[in-house]
């Protein structure tokens, strides 16, 4: 809808520096890293190799590509990047359209009521656009084919913030009710919308059979080693094979049989009660159950840990959902293991088997990966029903000279025994921290998105931030304390063998603004002033197997960068290779989730979450807490009978072409 205004600065000389210093100067958009060093140090100390001695150690640290590589190169991107900035709406680099797609209340399965922000009710919410949108799937239609302009998209509701979504609450932890409780749960949980595309446009095909929603309520099967368990029995399912709903479902990933992994991510903020003494107290405490962020627990006894005590074992999973079957049930994959999921990429690797990646998104916690004991079956779709619940879940070791080793979370092996309360693979997947931790996995500053990129040996890691980090915890993957930024690491399986025991991995980019040393951020110098960014969280593979970060800096947005969240596109390789651009950005207090692209990549679908909401205090037009009375931004209707709502955006270039060319 809103199209980005800001005008690309005219073209930099391209002889800034000195070729012996090998820095390439850009040609687009306003200074590089290199001209900010130059600004900091002065150009007589670039020429006297200052440069690479001092400020680029200063910036670049021990690890990565600066250190092992004098040169520098503009981003192999064509497209005019936009500016830092924060404002009302959303802004996409010149010649590209992002127009919303559906949002927060809008109709998904056949029959939903019109959105009433003022009269909500759980049932209207179980039919419409849930809260909060995250991860972004796209899959075709017709099954089976290719089509770029005809589709399914998947997408998750995360979670809900009451006091933006219901009027007038003064004090959301008072004023909750089982009304309000039961459409907060509506509003959970994943949508399935058919799309398509006409005349350049996509819309919502409305009334679709696939429109499905899946909320904190739905039956959910249990599968895998933790299936039937006494770990996951409860007074409404004494078998402990059907789980009620899901919650927090962040990212994800669309398998190679066409199914969508949707992810339970911070489970543990739907439970109250005590924990002390609790039958469950230590496994309970390394998830942070109960967190007790939410009211559901007082109207629904099983999000009491003292009333139902082993409810809080059956979320933190992996959940399969076939998007071509509105009435398929969801199924638990308990063999993939139970943490907080960021997302489930997968790729199939070339034996057969698929692998499957996730981060633990807290702090110092693991990077995971899984190798499925089947083969991918190419020819008869249903063969793949249940590959997921057999295969071997593993952590990711990090050595400091960049060798990865998978850790194997077996049952019986190493100390993954009954000395250290595992009697079987069921207690390995629900603890599987607690395994991986005893393993001597590497606890890492918080992984999000795991992202394989298309056609190349390489995967990607997005480590968000850890500001709980002492200066005596640091490691070489995890090498800044406080570290408020983040990094992006890059594994590499030897010979494109996503199976291998072990990997090499380095770091690609350590965030944060390259002009202050102290952050100890590395880019390439060829990066300028708007191509740098902090928290990257999702990560996206176009099919030219090019590397697109969105970011989540929360509520410290300030602190962090000064921008708002957006999308850049990284170059990988090559001299560009650390050299980022931005893209897309989002409004005020939004976080950037779910971009994906269309497999001819001229569409990018992308989640504006939560707009309105994170650190709107900190925001000087406005500098005070948001609210649905009073937002920040009422993004993307503009309308004073409407409040601010999340939002899937589909990006196209104007001229039909490939995003990002
Ligand atoms: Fe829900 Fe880790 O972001
Ligand atoms: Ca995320
Ligand atoms: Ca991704
Ligand atoms: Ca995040």
């Amino acid at each position: 809808m809103q199209h980005g205004s800001n005008a690309p600065t005219p073209c930099a000389s391209n002889d800034n520096y000195s070729t012996d210093l090998a820095l390439a100067a850009t040609c687009d958009d306003g200074p590089t890293m290199g001209d900010i060093v130059a600004a900091r140090f002065g150009r007589r100390d670039l020429m006297k190799g200052l440069l690479a001695a001092t400020a680029l150690s200063a910036i670049a640290g021990p690890f990565g590509v600066m250190a092992r590589r004098a040169e520098a190169a503009a981003s192999s991107f064509s497209f005019s990047e936009i500016a830092h900035g924060v404002d009302e709406t959303h802004h996409v680099a010149p010649g590209y359209d992002a127009d919303v797609l559906i949002r927060w209340g809008d109709p998904v399965v056949a029959n939903a009521p019109a959105f009433d922000p003022m009269n909500q009710t759980a049932d209207a919410q179980s039919k419409q656009f849930g809260y909060n949108n995250d991860y972004v799937g796209y899959v075709p239609l017709p099954i089976g084919s290719n089509s770029a302009d005809h589709g399914l998209l998947c997408i998750n509701h995360e979670y809900t913030t009451s006091e933006h979504m219901f009027p007038n609450l003064p004090d959301p932890a008072a004023a909750m009710t089982k009304p309000l409780v039961d459409i907060e749960m509506a509003a959970h949980g994943a949508s399935v919308i058919e799309i398509r595309k006409q005349g350049g446009k996509w819309q919502v095909v409305q009334g679709s059979p696939y429109g499905r929603r899946v909320t904190a309520e739905t039956p959910i099967r249990i599968a895998g080693p933790a299936a039937g368990h006494d770990r996951m029995k409860t007074s409404a399912d004494p078998l402990g094979s059907k789980a009620r709903g899901m919650v927090n479902n962040c990212a994800g990933g669309i398998t190679p049989w066409g199914t969508y992994l949707t992810c339970e991510e911070n489970f543990n903020n739907y439970f109250v009660g005590e924990v002390a003494g609790h039958a469950e107290e230590a496994n309970y405490k390394s998830y942070g159950v109960p967190g007790k962020e939410y009211s559901w627990g007082k109207f629904h006894d099983r999000f009491d840990i003292n009333k139902e005590p082993n409810e809080a074992n059956r979320f933190g999973w992996i959940v399969e959902i076939d998007p071509y079957d509105a009435n398929a049930e969801p199924i638990k994959r308990t063999a993939l293991g139970r943490f907080k999921h960021e997302g489930a990429e997968s790729v199939v690797n070339g034996d057969g088997r698929v692998v499957l990646y996730s981060g633990d998104d807290e702090r110092f916690a693991y990077v995971y990966r899984f190798v499925t004991a089947g083969r991918f079956n190419a020819s008869d779709r249903a063969a793949n029903r249940d590959l997921l619940d057999s295969g071997t879940l593993y952590a990711a070791k990090f050595n400091a000279d960049g060798k990865l080793e998978w850790l194997p979370l077996t049952y019986g092996n190493g100390p993954i025994t009954e000395a250290n309360g595992f009697r079987s693979q069921a207690d390995v997947v629900i603890e599987a921290r607690k395994a991986a931790r005893l393993m001597g996995a590497t606890p890492m500053d918080r992984p999000e998105d795991v992202q394989p990129l298309k056609g190349s040996d390489k995967i990607y890691i997005a480590l968000t931030n850890n500001d709980r980090r002492k200066p005596e915890q640091v490691d070489a993957a995890n090498p800044r304390p406080l570290n408020r930024w983040g990094q992006i690491i890059e594994m590499t399986a030897p010979n494109g063998d996503h199976a291998a025991a072990t990997y090499s991995w380095e770091i690609l980019v350590k965030c944060g603004d390259p002009a202050v040393a102290d952050i100890g951020a590395m880019w390439n110098p060829a990066t300028t002033a708007n191509g740098w960014f902090a928290c990257p969280d999702m990560l996206a593979t176009d099919n030219q197997g090019r590397l697109w970060v969105g970011t989540d800096q929360g509520a410290s947005w300030k602190k962090a960068s000064g921008t708002a969240d957006g999308i850049w596109a990284m170059d990988t390789k090559g001299a560009a290779r650390g050299t980022s651009k931005m893209f897309f950005r989002v409004p005020i207090g939004a976080e950037m989730c779910g971009p994906v692209f269309s497999s001819d990549d001229k569409s990018l679908f992308c989640a504006v979450q939560h707009p309105s909401v994170d650190g709107t205090e900190a925001w000087e037009k406005f500098g005070r807490k948001s609210t649905f009375n009073d937002p920040a931004t009422r993004w993307p209707d503009f309308k004073p009978d409407m409040p601010t709502r999340p939002s899937v955006v589909v990006i196209t270039k104007q001229d039909g072409g490939v995003i990002g060319s």
